[in-house]
């Protein structure tokens, strides 16, 4: 059965879907089968694994508000073990559809998913930056969160909220749902900034935050144009070297 594990942090433009994507890639290549599901009206998760289409009629919309079963929307990737459930522009309109639905609009996605999971070590949620209702789906649906943390000033700014957040979907929706790890993305080990960064990082996570540290590398940022995880587009370079380790540190600690 599958770990759910969400990415997520409210603020936009920290790393959520770099790192949802490539450690995705990278624990499909280490023997997992994973599944992304696209939870971002951006599609950013499904560009980035080459599915372009924005109009698709098979997509996480038609999963949550629409009839089709999770199943029918799972698309293969170039990877070998990792599949997805694309997002489409659609999706924009299903905070404000799944709004309307009286009872239980906060688990429809958890329920979704339930049928698949047996197929996967891991369904990795990419978020998208809010806390609205898809996100809140999102986490009522995980088990873990990946919280990503760009490496500058106020980084834990918002931080609180989405905290928060994840208190009140332990408390009535999901009570097993754990902060699974946090990452330091956008690091630069030269900058004594970042250094402080960390320190102030570490003083609120402790040991969740992930030992590996993903540099700020061009190669992660042009990848999803070629709609390849890095893992493809440039294995040598220091990003897809950083996500290779992460993805040994992510495995190591979820032992599984
Ligand atoms: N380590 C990195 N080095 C260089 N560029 C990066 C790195 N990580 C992310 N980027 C780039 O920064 C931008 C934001 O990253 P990403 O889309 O992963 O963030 P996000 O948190 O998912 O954003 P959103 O909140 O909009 O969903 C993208 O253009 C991405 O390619
Ligand atoms: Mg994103």
């Amino acid at each position: 059965m599958a770990k759910v594990i969400a990415f997520s942090n409210q603020k936009g433009g920290v790393g959520k879907t770099t790192t949802c994507v490539n450690l995705a890639a990278y624990t499909a290549r280490a023997g997992k089968r994973v599944l992304v599901v696209d939870m971002d009206p951006q599609g950013n998760a499904s560009s980035a694994l080459g599915f372009f289409e924005r109009k698709d009629k098979k997509s996480v919309y038609e999963v949550l508000v629409g009839d089709i079963e999770a199943a029918g929307a799972v698309k293969k990737t170039e990877t070998e073990g990792l599949d997805i459930i694309t997002s489409s522009g659609d999706l924009a309109g299903a905070e404000l559809e799944l709004a309307q639905v009286m009872i239980g609009r906060e688990r429809v996605l958890d329920e979704k998913i339930e049928a698949v999971k047996e197929g996967y070590d891991f369904v990795f949620i990419d978020c998208p930056p809010s806390l609205g209702l898809l996100t809140v789906n999102s986490l009522a649906a995980a088990d873990g969160v990946v919280v990503p943390i760009q490496c500058e000033y106020f980084a834990l700014e918002g931080l609180s909220q989405m905290m928060n957040t994840i208190k009140l979907v332990k408390k009535f929706l999901r009570p097993a749902i754990e902060v699974e790890g946090v990452v330091i993305t956008l690091y630069d080990g030269r900058a004594k900034l970042s250094k402080g960064v960390v320190g102030e990082i570490e003083k609120v996570f402790g040991d969740k935050v992930y030992l590996t540290k993903i540099p700020r590398n061009v190669r992660l940022a042009e990848a999803p144009s070629y709609g390849k995880p890095v893992s493809d587009y440039d294995p040598k370079c220091a990003g897809a070297q950083a996500y290779e380790k992460l993805a040994e540190e992510f495995l190591r600690r979820i032992n599984k």
